[in-house]
């Protein structure tokens, strides 16, 4: 990562009244509306931002929202960057990098998944616990800077247990079944094969998504705790149907009502 380019950019977003964040939220495909549960005191448009990248996926806004909530400055980055638009790891990066120069110390990144395990529907909520990451590069190929992280930084336990444990406790409460499983990301953006989706269940995954490693990694080699979820908005077994992309934000909207209010429960608890 250029890290000038981060820096341009958090002096910009500090100017701007943007600062000492203590969560950023990255809302996959369809996942907008869990801001609406959120006060926002500041939105800048992606395009107003100097040497920020514009998301061009179906479901992304492409804002940035600023919010205070039980006492914790939010980032809600509005819009996700992907492999499959073309952008570079840098890019899709980006965010990750903004949140930790921004004084952050959580990532909570969201996705629209198709699901693989028997278990799971359409609509479900599911936490992250671990990921298998697939994409064609490794986010932090090249040179490394020390001073930034180590060079071989360690994914076990990437996603926060204990985040994680406060989250599952809120939708416990909330009383929604919450499912928990493995992420495994690749580059898409052609949807899976029948051969595919049963060679990813065969490796160890619940749900198949185009996103979300790479930012996972470099959130881990910048020290920051996760929390990763994903909504499945389609099924990988069984009597699978073809889905447009229609359909994903449309079952990712829905299921983001709950997940925003989970959200807001979680971060009254952190
Ligand atoms: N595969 C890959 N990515 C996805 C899917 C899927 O079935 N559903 C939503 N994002």
């Amino acid at each position: 990562m250029r890290l000038e380019r981060v820096l341009k950019i958090t002096d910009f977003l500090k100017g701007e009244g943007i600062d000492n964040i203590q969560i950023g939220i990255i809302l996959g495909s369809g996942i907008k509306e869990i801001v609406e549960n959120f006060n926002i005191r500041k939105e800048i448009s992606y395009s107003e931002i100097p040497d920020f990248p514009i998301s061009t996926a179906p479901g992304h806004e492409g804002k940035l929202k600023f919010s205070s909530f039980a006492g914790k400055n939010i980032l809600f980055f509005c819009g996700r960057f992907h492999y499959y638009e073309g952008y570079k790891m840098d890019d899709i990066v980006l965010p990750v990098y903004l949140t930790k120069f921004l004084s952050g110390e959580i990532l909570v990144t969201t996705n629209a998944a198709g699901g693989l395990n028997p278990l799971f529907s359409k609509g479900d909520i599911m936490r992250i616990v671990d990921h298998i990451n697939l994409f064609p590069e490794n986010p932090l190929r090249g040179k490394n800077d020390e001073k930034i992280g180590e060079r071989f930084p360690s994914m076990i336990d990437a996603y926060d247990p204990y985040l994680g444990e406060i989250f599952d406790k809120v939708a416990e409460e909330e009383g929604i079944s919450l499912k928990k499983g493995i992420y495994v990301g690749w580059q898409g953006p052609s949807l899976e094969t029948k051969a595919e989706y049963k060679f990813l269940r065969i490796i160890g995954a619940d749900a198949v998504g185009m996103s979300t490693t790479p930012e996972v990694i470099i959130a881990r080699y910048l020290g920051l705790k996760v929390l990763g979820i994903s909504i499945i908005t389609n099924m990988g077994i069984g009597d699978i149907t073809p889905h447009s992309p229609e359909e994903i934000i449309e079952v990712a909207r829905n299921s983001s009502k709950i997940l925003g209010k989970l959200l807001l429960k979680w971060i009254e608890r952190l």
